[in-house]
């Protein structure tokens, strides 16, 4: 993995993903022990758009394994806004860092950037299209509700054409085999059909698609809700005419099995009432979690870090 960008999960082999989902494990129970693993890297993290967990996770994830790290969040802070083009930005930003994460509202604006680059570049999320470390901490999240991340029903509700993160889930998810997925949407925020193709390529996984979330919760092992994505929307009136479709409260989660998962990779607004949170399904603050020790055993990873201590899941 040393070297390597990620601009979507399909860049990384299943095995090295198993291996993440390993080394988080490891990470979380040595958290003294690698404390030194990257001292004299530095991160950069180029945010061209608003983000709390992501960001902060990155650089958290970077400062916990001894290294430093630089950047901005806002393009209005760098020469982005003299015309500076992404390719010129991370030509310039290879020059001062081991890695780069960089967020952009533009699809395909991560990939641009790596090619650009001459150190690992990891897509924190490019418009409408991919989140794959967000689907690492969503995967880490299974892994510890259930010990395996396949083998389920996984419910995505709410925006599936903008949300990134459930486009980045579906393919990973596929990847592993063995899942059931029910889409729960609105006819105007369905899933995208190159999202589709891949389910319909993948003959161990199937998908029904459905508007009512009431009268399919009781089937699921996984409830993966998601923020009707308001920045990414044409025009305001759809957005308030959609934003409140759903709506996850005690009286909906009552329907459903006792050890189902509630994840959300957040922010929210509304679409999970605040009463949810004290229930034993909620897990999204534990993708929040999650997400800081995956970004840690993939930033040791692409820089070239051994974790000390740490044996590789192949070796064992
Ligand atoms: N999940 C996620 O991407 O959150 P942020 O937008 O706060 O980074």
């Amino acid at each position: 993995m040393i070297g390597k960008s990620v601009i979507s999960l399909d860049d990384l082999s299943i095995a090295q993903i198993r291996d993440l989902l390993h080394k988080a494990q490891y990470i979380d129970a040595h958290r003294k022990e690698v404390s030194h693993t990257c001292e004299g890297r530095v991160l950069a993290t180029l945010f061209y758009e608003p983000s709390t967990r992501t960001r902060l996770s990155f650089e958290t994830a970077m400062l916990r394994l001894g290294g430093k790290v630089i950047g901005f969040a806002g393009a209005q802070l760098a020469s982005v806004t003299k015309g500076e083009s992404i390719a010129d930005t991370l030509k310039t930003v290879s020059n001062y860092v081991d890695v780069v994460a960089i967020r952009h509202p533009k699809e395909g604006a991560a990939l641009v950037a790596s090619r650009a680059a001459s150190v690992p570049v990891i897509n924190a999320g490019d418009g409408g299209h991919m989140h794959p470390t967000q689907t690492l901490a969503d995967l880490a999240t299974l892994q510890s509700r259930f010990g395996r991340v396949n083998d389920l029903t996984v419910g995505l509700c709410g925006d599936l054409m903008f949300g990134r993160t459930v486009h980045s889930l579906i393919e990973t998810l596929c990847r592993f085999g063995n899942v059931r997925f029910i889409l729960i949407s609105p006819d105007e925020l369905k899933t995208p059909q190159y999202v589709i193709d891949r389910i319909n390529a993948t003959p161990s996984c199937s998908y029904v698609e459905v508007r009512d979330l009431a009268s399919v919760i009781g089937d699921l092992d996984v409830l993966y809700m998601t923020r009707v994505q308001k920045e990414r929307f044409f025009n305001e009136d759809d957005y308030l005419r959609l934003r409140d479709t759903y709506i996850l409260d005690e009286d909906k989660l009552s329907l459903a099995k006792p050890d189902m998962a509630v994840l959300h990779p957040l922010p929210r607004v509304n679409e999970i009432a605040v009463e949810v949170d004290d229930d034993p399904r909620a897990a999204y603050f534990e993708q929040v979690k999650n997400g800081m020790l995956m970004r840690m055993a993939l930033e040791s990873s692409v820089v070239g870090d051994d974790l000390p201590g740490y044996e590789p899941l192949e070796s064992k």
